[in-house]
């Protein structure tokens, strides 16, 4: 019987030689979903017998690995803002540079709810992520939330084009007790109708279709429609832009996942929506300017539309 240190030498070997540029991490999280341990347990256990069966998952997963899938579909698993999420090929496996994009919503709804008094009766504050895939974004701001006990305040819209993306979205909602707190729709970004968006979450598709075939191969296995953006990434981001004035509350915010340098274009567009909106540009913990805040404000609105205002 094979021990966890051959299997885990071997399987480092083989996925170094087809090109994994994190051979041993990826042979240690396979090894540990084959056996159904953590891989730390892995570690402390190197001489510890893998079972047949196991050993021959483990076989199956590497295979797969070195054709260039993605770890976290073939485990089937992917940790996002501390929680464990479902993935599959319906849907873009979660990055960890979206965490910044729930940290900043949950910031925000906390500041809306928390700045002013809501007198019984208040309406609940609207909350759409659209373009959800995963769910990633609306179940992590749901969970985080409910701990909060600030839910019973939000109501929470996750939309997709996709149906295959919302079929595993409303999964992993259920996977964490926060199905009956969000909504699901299938649209082509903001759902028609409906009182006005409090905060929009935006992980759009922003690469521009002629980077998508230079992309590690591991992204040709997630969806296209998760990734391609159109010639210059901002296709979808454009539309979603262009429809908030029918859509956003007066002091409305919009939060949109960017490409590091699309700053400066995404501020422009925002600039031609015109007076009574704003845009500033977030950088994330590496220092790239990743997340744009796009507010609309009311008093600058009203600004706009007084005689002789400047
Ligand atoms: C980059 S993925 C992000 C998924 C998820 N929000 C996340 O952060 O992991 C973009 C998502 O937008 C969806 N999408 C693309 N075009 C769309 C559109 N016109 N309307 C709504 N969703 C769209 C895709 O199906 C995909 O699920």
């Amino acid at each position: 019987m094979a021990t966890v240190v051959e299997l885990l030498t071997s399987g480092t070997a083989r996925l170094r030689a087809s090109g994994s540029e994190s051979a041993r991490l990826d042979a240690e999280l396979l090894l540990g979903w084959a056996v159904g341990a953590e891989r730390t347990a892995l570690i402390a256990h190197p001489d510890a017998p893998v079972g047949a069966d196991a050993a021959a998952a483990y076989e199956g997963a590497v295979a797969r690995r070195e054709a260039g899938e993605p770890v976290a579909y073939i485990r089937g698993l992917k940790e996002f803002y501390g929680l464990a999420f479902s993935v599959d090929a319906r849907a873009l496996i979660p990055r960890p540079e979206t965490e910044l994009l729930v940290a900043q919503a949950e910031r925000e709804v906390a500041w809306r709810l928390l700045s002013a008094p809501r007198p019984p009766g208040t309406p609940k504050l609207r909350v759409v992520d659209v373009g959800t895939g995963s769910g990633a974004v609306a179940v992590a701001l749901a969970v985080v939330l409910r701990q909060r006990r600030m839910l019973p305040e939000i109501s929470i819209l996750a939309a997709d084009v996709s149906a295959d993306a919302l079929s595993l979205a409303r999964e992993n909602a259920v996977g964490h007790a926060v199905a009956e707190e969000i909504a699901f729709a299938e649209a082509d970004l903001l759902p028609a109708g409906g009182p006005p968006i409090d905060l929009v979450l935006a992980n759009l598709p922003y690469i521009p279709s002629g980077d998508i075939d230079g992309l590690p191969v591991a992204a040709s296995f997630e969806p296209r429609l998760a990734l391609d953006g159109g010639p210059d990434g901002l296709d979808v981001i454009r539309r979603l832009l262009a429809a908030l004035p029918a859509a956003l509350a007066t002091e409305g915010t919009a939060l949109l996942e960017i490409g590091f340098d699309q700053g400066p274009a995404v501020e422009a567009l925002v600039a031609g929506l015109g007076e009574g909106w704003a845009c500033r540009i977030q950088d994330d913990l590496s220092g790239k300017p990743r997340l744009a805040h796009v507010e609309r404000s009311a008093a600058a609105s009203a600004r706009a539309g007084f005689p002789g205002a400047y």
